[in-house]
C-alpha cells in the first residue's frame, strides 16, 4: 500500500489554498463575533451513541468510526450541532439562556468511493441556543444574509422552506409513513412529474394541490402566492411571509427567496430551514434550520437555531461555467444522444452539430443557449454532480448504480425503455435452495440493494459486459441485468424470473445551477416537455 499519498477524500493544503481558507474563516469569525457569538470548540472525536441520541440525521455509513481503548465505538465528529448541543446540557447547564456560540471546525464525512468529494469539511457556524420564534430567526437568517456577503463576492442567495410544511401535508392526506417518504424523497429529488403521478390516488383530497406542486414551488416571493393559491392560507406559509416581511425591514429581502420543496431531515428541524446557494459553486455553500428538540434530547429543553458555512466550497476558485447564462447539457453518447437530439428537434431546436459530431465532444446549438457535451453514462453524472454541467441524460439504471447522489431527476423522458430483471438458466430453481447463490453483474449496487431488501444475502460478481455469459460459464447462478427486447437472453436459453426495476432516460439537474438558472433551465424542461408531447401525439 502507498502510505505517500494522502487518503482518499482527504487534500495537503499549501499556502494560497491555505491563504483563502484562512480569509474565509476570518472574515466569518469576526462576523460572527461582532454579533455577539462567543467561540466554542468541542473534541474532533465523539461517541457514536451520542449522534444516536439526538436523531440526528446524518447516516451511520457516512460516519468515520474508531474504537476507543475500551471496545466504544467512536465516530469522528460527523457535524459540529449535536456536540454543541451536549455542551449546552451539561457544562453550561447553569449559562443563562439565550446563548450564542459559533465554532471554526471540520467535520468527517465519508462519501462515496471516487467522487471527488472530501472527507474533511472545514465549517464556520453559529448556533443560537434558548431562543425561539420570529426574532431568533430573523438574527439566524440575517447572519447567514451576511456571512454569505461576506465570502461569496460573485453574488449568492438564500433560500427558505419550512419543515413542519410537509409533514402538515401529509398527515391531512392521511398518508401512510412509506408512502409520505417516498412522497418525500420525490420532493426533494425535484422529481417533477414522477411526483404528480405518485399522488394521484389521493388526487381528491384538500392538500393535493399543494403537495403535487411542492416540488415546483421555488424561486421570489410569488411562489408563496401561488402556495396560497392552490390550498388558501397555513401557518407554515403565513410564517414563511411574515419571516420574510422582518427579514425586507432589516434589508435583507433582495438575497432571499424560497423553496418550499426543502424536505430534507423532517424529524430533525422544526421549522424554517434554509440553504445558501453562491455563484459559481455547484452545491449549497450554507445549510441550516431551526432544531427545537435536539437540546431537549440531551435533557435541557430548549428551543434553538442555527447554521454552517462549508468554508473550503466558498474559499474555492469556481469554474467559469457557473458564471455563465448558457446551459451545459451532457449527453450519453449512442441511443440516448440520438433519442434526445430528436426530443430536442421536435421542440425546435436545431441539432445538427451533434448529428454529425465526428470527434469533437461539445456542441453549440444555434438556434438555443445551450451546449451539448457528449460523455460515457456514468460521467454524464459526475459532471452534473460537480456543477461543471447544468443538466444531464442519463439512464435511470446508471442513476441506481450511482446510489444517493445529490442533483435533481425532474423528467422521465419516456424513451430508452427497459427493465432491470433477475435471470437464471432455463430450469433453475434459483430460490429452492440454501446454498449462497452467486449473481453475476455489471451493476453489483443495484444487485446488492434487491437482494438486501429480499433479506437473501448472495455473493456479488462484477462483471464488464455480456453478463449472460456468466451462467452459462456455471460461473454464476443468476444474473441480473438490463432486459430490452428480451433477445439476448432468449438466446442464451436464459430466463427473466422477477422483475427488479423499471428503467428509462432521465433528465437530471445540478441542485445550485437549478436555483442560480432558474429560468433558464425552467424553459429548457418546457422544451423538452414539449418534444415528449409532440412525439405521443
Ligand atoms: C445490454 C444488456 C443485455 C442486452 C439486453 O447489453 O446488458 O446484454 O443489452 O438487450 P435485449 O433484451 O434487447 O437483448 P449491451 O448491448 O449494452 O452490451 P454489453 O452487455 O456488452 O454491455
Amino acid at each position: 500500500m502507498n502510505m505517500i499519498a494522502t487518503p482518499e477524500g482527504t487534500q495537503d493544503r499549501l499556502f494560497a489554498q491555505c491563504g483563502a481558507l484562512r480569509r474565509a474563516q476570518g472574515e466569518l469569525t469576526c462576523l460572527f463575533e461582532r454579533n455577539g457569538y462567543a467561540e466554542i470548540s468541542t473534541p474532533e472525536v465523539e461517541y457514536y451513541d451520542l449522534f444516536l441520541q439526538s436523531g440526528n440525521p446524518i447516516p451511520q455509513e457516512a460516519m468515520l468510526k474508531i474504537v476507543d481503548r475500551s471496545g466504544k465505538l467512536m465516530v469522528m465528529r460527523p457535524d459540529c450541532t449535536t456536540p454543541i448541543a451536549r455542551v449546552a446540557a451539561t457544562k453550561l447547564k447553569a449559562s443563562p439562556l439565550p446563548q450564542r456560540l459559533y465554532y471554526n471546525e471540520t467535520v468527517f464525512r465519508s462519501g462515496a468511493a471516487h467522487q471527488g468529494g472530501s472527507s474533511e469539511i472545514p465549517q464556520c457556524g453559529i448556533e443560537l441556543l434558548g431562543a425561539g420564534g420570529i426574532e431568533a430567526d430573523v438574527e439566524a437568517v440575517t447572519l447567514a444574509v451576511e456571512a454569505l456577503k461576506a465570502v461569496c463576492p460573485e453574488g449568492f442567495h438564500i433560500e427558505l422552506g419550512h419543515a413542519a410544511l410537509f409533514r402538515e401535508l401529509a398527515n391531512q392526506m392521511e398518508m401512510p409513513e412509506t408512502q409520505a417518504e417516498e412522497a418525500r424523497k420525490l420532493i426533494e429529488g425535484k422529481h417533477f412529474a414522477a411526483l404528480k403521478e405518485f399522488l394521484h390516488p389521493y388526487e381528491d383530497r384538500s392538500a393535493y394541490a399543494l403537495l403535487a406542486r411542492l416540488s415546483q414551488l421555488f424561486g421570489g416571493k410569488e411562489v408563496l402566492e401561488e402556495a396560497e393559491s392552490l390550498v388558501g392560507s397555513r401557518p407554515e406559509l403565513c410564517y414563511l411571509r411574515e419571516l420574510y416581511e422582518a427579514l425586507e425591514r432589516v434589508g435583507c429581502g433582495e438575497a432571499i427567496r424560497f423553496d418550499l420543496g426543502l424536505v430534507h431531515q423532517i424529524d430533525y428541524y422544526t421549522g424554517v430551514v434554509f440553504r445558501g446557494y453562491a455563484q459559481g459553486a455547484g452545491a449549497p455553500v450554507l445549510s441550516g434550520g431551526r432544531y427545537d428538540n435536539l437540546l431537549g434530547a440531551f435533557g435541557r429543553p430548549a428551543p434553538a437555531i442555527g447554521f454552517a458555512v462549508d468554508v473550503d466550497l466558498v474559499a474555492r476558485e469556481f469554474p467559469v461555467q457557473a458564471f455563465n447564462t448558457r446551459l451545459r447539457l451532457a449527453l450519453t453518447k449512442g441511443r440516448l444522444q440520438d433519442k434526445t437530439v430528436e426530443l430536442m428537434e421536435r421542440a425546435g431546436l436545431d441539432c445538427s452539430p451533434v448529428k454529425a459530431p465526428g470527434r469533437r465532444l461539445v456542441h453549440s446549438l444555434p438556434n438555443y443557449p445551450l451546449d451539448a457535451v457528449l460523455a460515457k453514462a456514468p460521467d454524464v453524472i459526475t459532471y452534473v454532480e460537480h456543477g461543471v454541467c447544468d443538466l444531464g441524460v442519463v439512464g435511470k439504471d446508471t442513476i441506481l448504480e450511482r446510489g444517493n447522489s445529490p442533483f435533481y431527476e425532474v423528467l422521465d423522458l419516456g424513451f430508452g425503455k427497459c427493465r432491470f430483471a433477475l435471470a437464471v438458466k432455463e430450469g433453475t430453481d434459483f430460490f429452492g435452495t440454501y446454498r449462497t447463490r452467486r449473481i453475476a453483474t455489471k451493476y453489483p449496487h443495484v444487485a446488492r440493494k434487491f437482494f438486501e431488501d429480499k433479506g437473501m444475502d448472495v455473493e456479488i460478481i462484477k462483471i464488464e459486459g455480456s453478463v449472460e455469459l456468466a451462467p452459462i460459464l456455471e460461473l454464476a447462478d443468476a444474473i441480473v441485468d438490463i432486459v430490452e427486447t428480451g433477445a439476448t437472453l432468449r438466446e442464451n436459453g436464459l430466463i427473466p424470473i422477477e422483475d427488479v426495476a423499471p428503467v428509462s432516460a432521465r433528465l437530471i439537474v445540478n441542485t445550485a445551477a437549478m436555483k442560480l438558472k432558474k429560468a433558464e433551465i425552467l424553459d429548457f424542461i418546457e422544451k423538452c416537455q414539449m418534444g415528449m408531447e409532440s412525439s405521443s401525439c
